[in-house]
């Protein structure tokens, strides 16, 4: 029956290997007339995508099912079209004429009619195995449910009368303060200690003073969050001494007249005594958002006593730095809501007025792309293997052979290289070709409109924007008497810094991490952690990934897409009966390909997207913060600065106001500049008052006018 489908060798060799497959069982997709099954979490077939940096699953990690519950059976048995070939009509260039169902004998009627019964059996026998699989999905979230029905209820109305009083030193200067601390902060928490908050208030303004030229009422209100590593975040308490010296953030925002509110946030490696894990993504966002409702809810009852909700400026660095970018990003998001509701969280608005962040590891979707795009000509990394706790404190002992140092639940880093094996040099070859596709899709301008991308080969006018941050940063640094003569990338001439040699540079700063960066193909990295769910510690988060992983075999999506081009190529050229035949032979194969529920390894592809600010910024039905400081360290490698100049780029096409700068000298770390920071802060919150002050005046005048 098939001797005349094919026309030419090669693709005889291609159908011939694709029908051996079929005939020996062996799972390989097709998408192209693909039973499109959808379950739960994840579904095994891509969906058709729009360029090949998102066919390979760079972007839109897997396919958004959460909410269809039914089996989709549309995109079934649809070959690609191809357009000159209509019914009735011969296929050009083809021996074969077309045969229509009209010349058809009664024996090959009787085949047809035992394979369409085949089919119906076969779908049937499908369709059973997915509700199977719902219904243990199903049942499963129902046990979560239930483990956690009891859990305690708090209360999410601030009491004001519960306060301490605490003076402190801020940089020789005495702040006092009223503490309300520890208040769970939504009416169902998983983790009440990593659920509650503290708020910090200048005494003054319960007196009916000002400080720093502000009062109860425009008080600006500070929330950094704790977070790194995307582990658990601490309160932050006022400190009078922190890691660059001095009072920490905190306090230094007390003694500026902010008030000050620090959440506790859960983090990835939370797990309840009943043996749920409760701290895997989107907890992290979910709770910062919490923590703003709490505030709104409470400030607008008049039960907090001062501060301005429409102020609100959050701040994190790192992993930290990431959630506020998230928090900033995503106001009001409704893809959060239902999270939200779920832990009790206040019914108020979460979009903020600033959000600040020091070296963000974000946009975990692209970052491993990016990171080859930067370091792949890096041929030592010195990750020193899966994130774990070092010891922030100066003189604090380290892991043997461990650089001291490193932010808390940072990935260690070893004090010797290792090297890049030829394998993982290939990776980093691919990943570096696809962060182009990726950026070039982005379509990033510059202030003169300008596209910022790349050729395939790197080079073009994005690295040029790159080079021109470290280039302002070591400019910023000879301005203020700084000697960066020792810098071997560099090119100063009579005082300006004129050319930074790329190569040179990730020489001398050299890769910390193995390749990827943040998608483990053995999930050990604390990314991996972060993806993972109440019930599986760790998931791959991109499908290149997944492809690659050490712990399940996937076809590759490219190779996929060609088989199934070739698939619908046969399929417009099959008689009626092998059509029959290859629809049979196809979703046999899909059957078998089922039994691997991809769910288990892969993230689902909605929290995915609720993990990345870059997918919020310009949605029209997300209120993403006006104002931005975003930093990253000249020395830092722990993600490619082109991640937060991505996000940079992208807030200001959005027309965000943003400051965006490489801070010379420094590498992963935060909280190095409180002056600079809050001066900034002070700068936007004071013309947000002034042009606040004037929109009512001017209000106030057409009011009266009317009146008139
Ligand atoms: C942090 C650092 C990393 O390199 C990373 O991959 C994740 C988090 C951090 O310091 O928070």
């Amino acid at each position: 029956m098939l001797r005349n489908i094919f026309h030419s060798n090669t693709k005889k060799v291609l159908a011939a290997a694709i029908f051996a497959s079929l005939l020996q069982g062996i799972v390989i997709a097709a998408p192209v007339f693909a039973e499109t099954a959808t379950t739960g979490e994840t579904t095994v077939t891509q969906e058709p995508t729009q360029s090949k940096a998102k066919a390979a699953g760079m972007t839109a990690a897997q396919p958004d099912t959460a909410d269809q519950k039914e089996i989709d059976h549309s995109a079934e048995f649809k070959p690609v079209q191809n357009e000159f070939l209509k019914e009735g009509e011969g296929i050009p260039g083809s021996e074969v004429p077309y045969q229509s169902e009209r010349s058809l004998s009664s024996e090959e009627w009787k085949t047809i009619d035992s394979l369409e019964k085949d089919i119906r059996i076969l779908r049937r026998e499908r369709e059973e195995f997915f509700k199977n699989r719902a219904k243990e999905k199903e049942e499963k979230e129902k046990a979560f449910t239930s483990a956690f029905k009891n859990r305690q209820e708090y209360s999410i109305v601030f009491n004001p009368d519960d306060y301490s009083t605490k003076t402190m030193d801020a940089n020789g200067e005495p702040v006092t303060f009223r503490a309300y601390e520890h208040l769970v902060y939504v009416k169902k928490p998983y983790d009440p200690e990593s659920q509650m908050l503290s708020i910090y208030i200048p005494e003054a303004y319960l007196k009916g003073g000002t400080v720093n030229g502000f009062t109860a009422e425009t008080a600006p209100i500070f929330m950094p969050n704790g977070v790194g590593g995307y582990m658990p975040g601490q309160i932050e308490e006022p400190r009078e001494e922190s890691r660059h010296g001095g009072a920490n953030a905190a306090l230094y925002a007390l003694s500026n007249g902010y008030v000050v509110v620090s959440p506790a946030i859960r983090g990835r490696n939370l797990k309840h005594e009943n043996g749920y894990e409760t701290g895997k993504a989107p907890a992290l966002i979910v709770d910062y958002k919490a923590a703003v409702r709490f505030v709104r809810f409470n400030r607008k009852a008049g039960r907090i006593p001062a501060g301005d909700t429409e102020k609100i400026i959050s701040s994190g660095t790192s992993a930290g730095g990431a959630l506020s970018a998230l928090l900033g990003a995503t106001g009001n998001a409704k893809d959060y809501v239902p999270y939200l509701k779920e832990a009790g969280a206040a019914k108020e608005r979460d979009d903020i007025f600033a959000s600040m962040a020091y070296c963000p590891i974000t946009n975990l979707e692209n970052a491993d792309m990016a990171y080859e795009w930067m370091f792949h000509n890096a041929n030592e990394y010195y990750n020193a293997g899966p994130a774990r706790r070092v010891p922030p404190a100066v003189n604090s002992t380290s892991p043997a052979g461990a650089v001291p140092d490193r932010p808390a639940n940072a990935p260690a880093e070893a004090a010797k290289g290792t090297a890049m094996t030829p394998e993982q040099k290939e990776i980093s070859a691919e990943l570096k070709e696809k962060f182009t596709e990726y950026l070039n899709d982005l379509d990033l301008r510059d202030s003169l409109g300008n596209r910022l991308n790349l050729a395939p080969d790197g080079y073009g006018l994005f690295r040029e924007y790159i080079e021109s941050l470290y280039l302002e940063a070591a400019q910023n640094a000879i301005d203020t008497g700084e000697d960066v003569s020792k810098t071997p990338w560099l090119t100063v001439s009579d005082g300006t810094a004129v050319h930074m040699d790329f190569d040179k540079y990730v020489a001398t700063v050299k890769r910390l991490k193995g390749v990827p960066a943040f998608d483990a193909f053995d999930m050990t990295s604390g990314e991996n952690n972060e993806f993972g769910t109440y019930d599986i510690p760790n998931k791959h988060f991109t499908r290149y990934a997944l492809e690659h992983s050490q712990l399940v075999t996937v076809p590759k999506e490219e190779e996929e897409k060609e088989i199934a081009e070739e698939k619908a190529r046969q399929y417009n050229l099959a008689s009626p009966v092998e059509k029959r035949q290859l629809r049979k032979a196809n979703l046999e194969e899909q059957m078998e390909k089922d039994k691997l529920d991809l769910s288990q390894y892969m993230a689902n592809g909605r929290i995915i997207r609720m993990m990345n600010p870059m997918r919020y910024i310009g949605n029209p039905d997300v209120q993403t913060a006006p104002h931005w400081r975003i930093r990253h360290g000249a020395l830092d490698r722990d993600t490619a600065l082109a991640v937060p100049a991505m996000l940079a780029v992208k807030l200001k096409n959005n027309d965000k106001a943003v400051d965006f700068k490489v801070a010379w000298g420094y590498g992963h770390a935060g909280d190095y500049d409180l002056p600079e920071l809050f001066a900034w802060t002070d700068r936007i919150c004071k013309i947000k008052d002034k042009a606040d002050a004037i929109l009512k005046e001017e209000q106030k005048k057409a009011k009266a006018k009317e009146q008139e």
